[in-house]
């Protein structure tokens, strides 16, 4: 079986939405095609408040009586011949389903009587089952494989094994949830991959690296306290055919290997196993050393071929399988980013991974050895294949590598990695990431599934058989050979699972397509979105096409024609900043952009294709367009083939790209009495910060553009306001000297007018005036005084003539703190005195309350943080802890104004809590990823002035973070 999908970005768009033209069309067109205006009363009302922890596991009343009658009729009874534990699952499973959708719980009985009986084994167990399913066609698929069959007396879930049965029973229910008749089922269906596994990039303190969803479901610190969340997470996945986790970071801390966690993975790996589902461990490769430098005899040597540490990794494999008789393996981040590996001693990779599949071997184990290796940005792209590739054939038969799907990093588009299809003698499995690292974390949509599609379509055109990734990766002749996906999963503990609602559809669509790599994309967004919502044609007809369209609206403001890494290196991989990365992942200047990847000229990149892609990759002629700035420099003037050139598609890309986001969150309003309020609403907030976060990236990177080129838009040329160079914190109440860069982007001269907008409320400034010829930049001092109480966000400047249109004006984020010399406190908190806000004091953990202190932490400090992240001043140092702690503050008499600065990226982020003894004076709420708050409170002084202790904390355990805190004078 080869799959015949169109290849890879070979021109041209790369989706069309769905016929319907522009987004700026769809809300006309839906309005048209089901009645104007939008009913308000749909087939299905507006359901109750949900919080939206089910994901796709709803079982909603079914209201349509006849359906139901059906559904009731064939559900009475439940015949299963599945063995324990599984069986059990899936007895309970269906009495939820059908107890939620129907009413009823299924009776268990041994025989299915006169009708109405759920029928489940494999063909061996009943005569029946033998009758209903081609049990030898069946048989020929393999262990996962199921057939769903309707006779007149019973619905036969059937299958070779448990985990089989498991399967079926989740697409029987399936398409009750989806209001599909049940009595017509004919079905045979098998997975594409062997190993469907999700990577968690979860850590022992159960922060998650790249994760936007809060902290790990994981309690490591004690996995074997009950906690009903495991069994969820095991039921979202199974459902969805997922059949293996990694449960922790590939960063891995050696301590994960520690005897004292076994216990937890037992039970863990109980409560998987129940679903059909194997764990597995990253582990460190230099987990010997770390874990024996206490012994008597410490290793001290993780040297692949040294007997002692092969000794100590075959009785760690052991001990791991008293604990976890099924367990799955290692998963090993090697010699890449910091972490150690068999290089270190002078052993290859394959070396390393040998070592320890010999040591797995005999317990049915795997290691799956990842390929992501590179010595920074020069030559990343090339260091993956040079190191890997000449390894072929070296690797034991349970080692599997797995490979990112591109050469460089998870960006928004990078070409299909060349390792696929370089290694035919060698076990492969991609890894693909859905949690959105550089594809805008909770904040944007971007529908992966679409672009992850296209990659397992591309045709690598190595041999004869010319086969596609997705035949490298799953198992078509089922032959039994170790193939996979891997997914970086984007759970945490936050109650919906993934922070933003919508988020969820990407590991839904990662299953879907593990399960069945030839499956239509719209098909998959159809399925999460009317298990998600409810099957409502008016939902799925809005919601797919913004599904389907949201990759590519991503690619257009942030990676247009494949420009790509144009957020900074060391940091949250959210915003746009092309400047930090110009001369690493791109060189542009006057004359183009991009990388010269080409063996003519660049790096030689392009030679590790089949000589089908290296013609086409190696030419600026035949490469596909959206890859052109990431195999070549791309010259300014070069024409495409829509006739325009190279800097006009930079310039129009990202400006389509950001109008289609307002589009969209125009036509998601027109849902608002169909969705029930939270997710409706939390939705509607997440398009509001997508469209400002589109903007911004639109800003930058066409001023940027511009700012190199000096090339004026001949459709939409602007004017251009350049964020200040100094990181914008501006002082409230008094008066700050800017210097605004203003550019002149149009064709002809201009006479510009810039002051602050006059929608923003109480701030005022000077009003520059600068005459720009045409492609000229200027700087202007610029006077200007926000309102004294805090804020945060984006700060609009007005700029006349108001007819040009203006990049920059609305998109400069700013945070705004009172001048200390209106507050009684102005403390920049987890700083230290030289990082401190200047005329602001600093507050670490080193300053405990004392006598004759003004401020200090009562008893124990939190930690001080410093989050890497650059989001600005006061906003990159922190005080954070899990644990309630206590600020003491003296303050003068009367009445005041407060607020404690709180958010950011990452774990931490959650509702926060300020107490006054039990009162509460201020409670965040949920705080979504990389929004900030100044959350404000009152505090009393009475008639002498008092000392207080405020105390913080997170909920639920989790952590707390804040960053400053300010209390105004009485009467400021
Ligand atoms: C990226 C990511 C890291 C991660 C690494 C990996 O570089 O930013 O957080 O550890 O990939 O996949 O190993």
């Amino acid at each position: 079986m080869r799959i015949n999908r169109r290849t890879l970005l070979s021109g041209g768009a790369l989706f069309s939405l769905a016929g319907l033209g522009t987004w700026q069309d769809l809300e006309a067109s839906y309005r048209l095609s089901t009645g104007t205006p939008v009913p308000a009363t749909p087939t299905g009302q507006a359901e109750p408040v949900k919080d939206g922890y089910e994901l796709w596991l709803r079982y909603r009343p079914v209201t349509d009586q006849n359906l139901r009658d059906q559904y009731r009729a064939a559900t009475q009874s439940l015949v299963s011949f599945a063995g324990k534990p599984i069986g059990e699952s899936i007895a309970a499973e269906l009495d939820r389903a059908c107890e939620g959708m129907v009413g009823q719980r299924p009776v268990k009985t041994s025989s299915s009587g006169s009708g109405g009986a759920i029928l489940v084994g494999t063909p061996q167990s009943s005569d029946m089952i033998r009758n209903a399913v081609d049990s030898a066609r069946l048989a020929s698929l393999g262990d996962e494989a199921f057939a769903l069959k309707s006779t007149t007396s019973a619905i036969v879930i059937s299958a070779n094994t448990d985990r089989g049965l498991l399967y079926g029973m989740f697409a029987f229910i399936r398409q009750m949830q989806l209001h599909l008749p049940i009595d017509q089922l004919d079905l045979i269906d098998t997975p594409g991959a062997i190993l469907r596994m999700v990577d968690h990039w979860d850590n022992l303190d159960r922060t998650v690296e790249r994760g936007y969803a809060g902290l790990s479901i994981f309690q490591f610190a004690d996995l074997t306290a009950p906690n009903p969340r495991y069994e969820d997470y095991a039921r979202l996945l199974a459902s969805v055919g997922i059949n293996s986790a990694v449960i922790n970071n590939v960063n891995a801390d050696p301590a994960f290997l520690q005897s004292s966690m076994m216990p937890g993975y037992a039970k863990l790996a109980a409560v998987l196993r129940n679903w059909g589902i194997r764990l597995f461990l990253s582990a460190n490769f230099a987990a010997p050393i770390d874990l024996t430098a206490n012994d008597a005899h410490p290793i001290g040597t993780a040297d692949p071929l040294d007997k002692g540490v092969e000794q100590w990794w075959a009785s760690k494999v052991d001990e791991i399988y008293q604990s976890v008789p099924d367990f799955g393996g290692f998963l090993v981040k090697a010699n890449s980013e910091g972490e150690p590996g068999p290089l270190t001693y002078n052993r290859t990779h394959a070396q390393g991974a040998n070592m320890l599949a010999k040591s797995l071997e005999k317990h049915g184990g795997l290691v799956i050895w990842r390929t992501f290796t590179h010595h920074g940005f020069t030559g990343w792209s090339e260091d993956e294949f040079k190191t890997f590739q000449p390894l072929d054939g070296t690797f034991a038969p349970n080692v599997m590598l797995q490979t990112k799907n591109g050469p460089i990093d998870f960006q928004v588009i990078e070409p299909v990695n060349p390792l696929f299809g370089a290694m035919p003698r060698t076990n492969q499995m991609i890894e693909l990431q859905i949690t959105q690292e550089y594809t805008g974390h909770a904040t944007h949509l971007c529908y992966l599934p679409v672009y992850w599609a296209e990659l397992l379509g591309f045709t690598t055109h190595l041999d004869a058989e010319n086969p596609t990734v997705a035949d490298i990766v799953t198992d078509p002749a089922g032959q039994g050979t170790p193939t996979g996906f891997a997914g970086v999963i984007n759970f945490g503990d936050d109650r919906n699972w993934t922070g933003s609602y919508l988020a969820a559809a990407n590991m839904h669509g990662f299953a879907r397509l593990a399960w069945n790599p030839l499956r239509s994309v719209q098909e998959i967004a159809t399925e999460w979105t009317a298990l998600t919502f409810g099957p409502h044609q008016q939902i799925t007809s809005l919601v797919v096409p913004i599904l389907l369209a949201s990759w590519d609206t991503y690619r257009r403001y942030a990676s247009s024609l494949g420009s790509g890494y144009l957020v900074r290196p060391l940091g949250p991989h959210f915003m746009p900043d092309p400047e930090s990365t110009q001369g690493l992942t791109h060189h542009t200047d006057s004359h183009g952009s991009g990388y010269d990847r080409t063996v003519a000229t660049g790096s030689g990149f392009t030679r590790f294709y089949s000589d089908y892609w290296f013609d086409r990759y190696e030419h600026l002629k035949t490469c596909p367009e959206d890859l052109l700035m990431f195999m070549h420099i791309v010259p300014w003037d070069h024409k495409l083939s829509n006739g325009k050139t190279a800097i006009q598609q930079v310039y129009d890309e990202p400006f389509a790209g950001s109008s289609d986001v307002q589009a969209i969150q125009g036509a998601w309003r027109t849902l608002e009495k169909l969705i029930d309020h939270d997710r409706f609403s939390a939705i509607s907030r997440q398009f509001g910060r997508q469209l400002l976060q589109s903007q911004i990236w639109r800003d930058v990177l066409v001023s940027y553009y511009f700012t190199v080129s000096r090339i004026v838009s001949a459709t939409n040329p602007w004017i251009q306001l350049d964020a200040p160079e100094t990181p914008p914190l501006l002082l409230g109440g008094v008066e700050n000297d800017m210097v605004l860069q203003l550019t002149n982007a149009t064709a002809k001269s201009e006479s510009l007018k810039v002051a602050i907008d006059g929608s923003m409320d109480g701030w005022t400034s000077t009003t520059v005036k600068k005459a720009l010829k045409s492609a000229e930049t200027g700087r202007s001092p610029i006077k200007l005084t926000p309102p004294l109480e805090p804020s945060i966000g984006a700060v609009r400047f007005s700029c006349d003539p108001s007819s040009l249109t203006q990049i920059g004006f609305a998109t400069q984020l700013m945070t705004v703190t009172p001048d200390a010399s209106h507050c009684v406190f102005a403390i920049d908190i987890g700083a230290k005195p030289k990082d401190v806000v200047k005329s602001y004091a600093s507050l670490t953990s080193d300053d405990l309350w004392q006598d004759g202190s003004t401020v200090g932490w009562v008893d124990k400090a939190p930690r001080d943080v410093w989050s890497g992240a650059a989001w600005g001043p006061l906003l990159d140092h922190f005080a954070s802890d899990s644990a309630a702690r206590t600020l003491r503050l003296s303050i003068p008499a009367g009445h005041q104004r407060a607020w404690m600065l709180v958010g950011g990226e990452g774990a931490g982020t959650q509702p926060i809590t300020a107490k006054l003894g039990k009162t509460i004076l201020v409670d965040t709420g949920y705080l979504e990823e990389g929004e900030f708050q100044w959350a404000p409170f009152a505090l009393d002084g009475g008639k002498n002035g008092a000392t207080l202790d405020l105390t913080f904390e997170g909920r639920d355990g989790r952590n707390w973070r804040l960053g400053a805190l300010v209390v105004l004078k009485p009467g400021a």
